[in-house]
């Protein structure tokens, strides 16, 4: 038998058509062969909290987000807990009055945010907690540490010191992870010494790793107050955040956080910096965590309040952008908004 006397032999094939969109056909199918998702389990909350007993007090450029008194701080985390939400980042908002050029109030074992740490682990004890360590809330010149004696610059080895005992007090205090976001060099290995020589060696480190000098972070700095404090919402951080033009760079000092005993890689902001995201996580193996800061977050408010953007479409896909990029965790003001549509319809995921 030749092939002449098949059936339908004797034109020639046609090449065959190569059809991808078979494999989008149907929702379902697509279901399938999702490669990427957002579930409420990958999002940490990044929550504000003020002194006082006042109501929740809205942040003008950040829709949807406010800063809170310890009570509904505490209702909020439970709120978060019961929608699927695991971790919460907490950043206080300081009087003024407690502000200086040393940020003192950091090392006070009193102030709001330790408080705050020792209220929600009372109360909400499975919500992972990560605490910020920098001296930007309690600095008079809002920078995340003290300055040189000339004022020129932030003072690296002083500042180092002082975040490692401040290090101390939040994990005598609870809080499961520090999370540096300084940027100062060898804040990783200090921070881990400090803890384990006053017997902490579960408390991990968050290391705030390729943190970029980024004009993204306005928003955030009006919701705590640094940047009336610095008295210009640019505050210009760029000896110690990195430069957003450099890759390299950026690769080659998250992975030094890595050397010196981080548990956890951050990347910051997230969307713009996708490509860093991506090369962190191949070029590390630990979990990679990507914080969409206050300006991305205002940025879609923005658009959508104008009708120019659907809101949550172009928030879950910015959130999925970022999972696909390499994210494991993602830090998102979009949490609770995303984790409350999310049980609507039966915990789905993105
Ligand atoms: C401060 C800190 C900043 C953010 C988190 N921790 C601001 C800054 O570095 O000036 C920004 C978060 C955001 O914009 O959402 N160490």
């Amino acid at each position: 038998m030749n092939n002449a006397s098949l059936p339908g032999a004797g034109a020639a094939l046609p090449a065959p058509v190569l059809r991808p969109r078979r494999i989008r056909r149907t929702s379902a199918i697509r279901d399938l062969v999702q490669e990427t998702r957002v579930t409420a389990a990958d999002l940490i909350a990044p929550l504000f909290v003020k002194e006082g007993t006042d109501a929740p007090e809205p942040v003008g450029s950040m829709p949807g987000v406010f800063r809170l008194n310890l009570d509904d701080l505490v209702a909020e985390c439970r709120a978060l807990a019961a929608l699927g939400i695991r971790g919460i980042a907490l950043f206080p908002v300081t009087p003024p009055a407690l502000k200086n050029p040393l940020g003192t109030e950091a090392l006070n074992p009193g102030c709001l945010v330790l408080r705050a740490v020792r209220a929600v682990k009372a109360a909400v004890p499975e919500l992972v907690l990560f605490t910020d360590i920098a001296l930007d809330p309690y600095t008079s010149h809002g920078h995340d540490g003290v300055l040189t004696p000339d004022g020129t610059d932030v003072d690296n080895d002083a500042t180092v010191e002082i975040l490692a005992r401040m290090s101390v007090l939040h994990a005598e205090a609870g809080t499961d992870f520090v999370a540096p976001s300084d940027m100062m060099d060898g804040r990783v290995a200090a921070l881990r010494a400090a803890l384990d020589a006053a017997g902490y060696p579960q408390t991990g480190i968050l290391a705030y790793s390729a943190k970029f000098a980024s004009a993204y972070y306005g928003p955030f700095r009006e919701a705590v107050g640094s940047a009336a404090a610095a008295g210009t919402k640019l505050l210009d951080k760029r000896t110690y955040q990195l430069n957003p033009a450099n890759r390299r760079e950026a690769i080659a000092d998250a992975l030094l956080d890595e050397s010196e005993g981080a548990d956890l890689l951050m990347v910051k902001p997230a969307g713009p910096y996708l490509d860093i995201l991506r090369e962190l996580r191949d070029a590390s193996s630990l979990p990679i965590a990507a914080y969409q800061v206050s300006g991305e977050y205002a940025q879609i408010h923005a658009a959508a309040e104008k009708g120019w953007l659907d809101l949550r479409k172009t928030r879950d896909e910015s959130l999925l952008a970022i999972r696909r990029a390499g994210a494991d965790l993602i830090l998102t003001y979009f949490a609770k908004a995303l984790a409350t549509d999310l049980a609507a319809t039966h915990g789905r995921a993105v």
